[in-house]
């Protein structure tokens, strides 16, 4: 059956770093989803006339968006968020592996893995690649929440042998084992895909890298996800750990883990050399800018990426980061880059793509999410300000949409993501 959802409707189908107007809007918009595809979008009164049975749904209140693409959040990490005065290291130490530790306990994680996945969507989050837990048994957790409610999620167990704490550490043959049990189970299987995930250079011996890199010879549509250049202390000791690397990303390349099918959260500290191989490699980078803040590390040099033409979406980083809104990304990706020495000028189209198609492109899903292009999966976001809020204010008196766009993603403490379709069937978020 076919759906009509009628509004404002704003996406970016094109990229606002290499083509001017690329912000597509609909004031009084349509877009038919029909067997959980975009089948049409244009004016309502356009897509009404090939659809004149369709059952309307009226969202003329706030905008319609593609479902957000978060291109790094943590599972584990929902209650460490707002844990201050910490930097990276003792931070991990003292507030986020204790607690990361006590997945162990399925019941635990399992509850937190329904948390997780419902506040995903609450904030319109409707594709992520999520760090797993260091359990298998709990990781399992968070693939069977995803799959529960259609969320689509890239995850996998975390791996670390080295450095943490020694409830997390396991050993390269154990990891093995356990990982190829849950590529086995959850890759391929609806929306869920495995994405493997040493935790950092830092915690995984030379051992454990084999371990990743052999999966990824044995299963070459894996996914791979870890950290990189967040922290100048980090970089430090991964290059004591590892003396013959010539920088942090050779730690990974080496083992074949720099693909097009890597994403490396933060990259706040690289050298040129690294992102030149980046570059050539076509590897993405998860930009995590509340989290950079928060934990202090640093401004992320976007400047750099786009000169050497590196991939990047944008990350939450749960619990490093403020929260899960990747509305409130975008406008702390904007206002570090009004900080930075060569900061990038950025638009509200540019958020728009970062929060939605740029993160997909990151996670090897251009074609699937991201726009409301026809063909594409119905994942589809309303949003909505709140009863007399500025943004409401907004709403009723701002006509550019790109200026819709600028108070959406500067006042998002006050929108509510009120409806989200996933593949074109709606879940109750409020
Ligand atoms: N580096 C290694 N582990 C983590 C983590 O959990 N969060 C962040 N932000 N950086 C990390
Ligand atoms: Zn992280």
């Amino acid at each position: 059956m076919t759906v009509l959802l009628r509004g404002l409707i704003l996406h970016t189908p094109h990229n606002p770093f290499h083509t001017a107007g690329a912000l597509e809007a609909f004031s009084d918009g349509g877009l038919a989803l029909r067997d959980g595809q975009i089948v049409a979008l244009g004016s309502f009164s356009e897509v009404r006339k090939h659809h004149p049975e369709a059952p309307v749904q009226d969202c003329r209140e706030g905008v319609l968006l593609p479902g957000l693409v978060d291109t790094h959040v943590h599972y584990p990490q929902t209650r460490v968020i707002g844990a201050m005065g910490y930097s990276l290291l003792d931070w991990l130490e003292k507030r986020t592996l204790p607690l990361e530790a006590r997945l162990s306990d399925n019941r635990l994680a399992r509850e937190l893995a329904r948390e997780f996945v419902w506040l995903l969507l609450r904030n319109g989050t409707t594709t992520a690649l999520v760090f797993g837990s260091h359990f298998q048994g709990a990781t399992a957790n968070l693939f069977g929440a995803a799959e529960d409610v259609g969320l689509r999620i890239i995850a996998g167990q975390v791996c670390s042998d080295r450095m943490l704490r020694p409830e997390l550490h396991t050993t390269p043959e154990r990891s093995y084992a356990e990982q190829k049990m849950l590529i086995q189970r959850f890759h391929g299987r609806g929306r869920l895909r495995y994405a493997v995930t040493p935790r950092f250079a830092l915690s995984a011996s030379e051992g454990l890298l084999e371990v990743c890199q052999a999966l990824l010879q044995e299963h070459p549509d894996l996914h791979f996800t870890t950290h990189i250049n967040e922290n100048l202390e980090e970089i430090r000791t991964v290059a004591e750990l590892f003396p013959w690397s010539q920088h942090y990303l050779h730690t990974y390349d080496r083992f074949g883990l720099v693909t097009e099918r890597s994403v490396f959260a933060h990259n706040v500290h690289p050298t040129e050399p690294e992102l030149a191989r980046l570059a050539e490699a076509r590897a993405a980078i998860a930009h995590c800018p509340s989290s950079n803040a928060f934990i202090g590390s640093g401004i992320f040099p976007m400047n750099r990426h786009l000169r050497h033409g590196v991939r990047f979406g944008l990350g939450s980083d749960v619990g490093g980061g403020t929260g899960f809104s990747l509305l409130k990304e975008g406008l702390m990706a904007y206002l570090a880059q009004r900080y930075a020495p060569e900061g990038v000028g950025l638009t509200p189209a540019h958020l728009l793509y970062l929060a939605t198609q740029a993160g997909a492109e990151v996670l090897g899903l251009g074609e699937t999410v991201g726009s409301l292009t026809p063909g594409k999966a119905a994942d589809v976001i309303w949003v909505r300000p709140e009863p007399g809020s500025t943004l409401e204010v907004h709403f009723r008196h701002l006509d550019s949409a790109e200026d819709l766009l600028g108070s959406l993603f500067t006042l998002h403490g006050e929108a509510q993501v009120h409806r989200v379709w996933l593949e074109g069937r709606e879940v109750m978020v409020s």
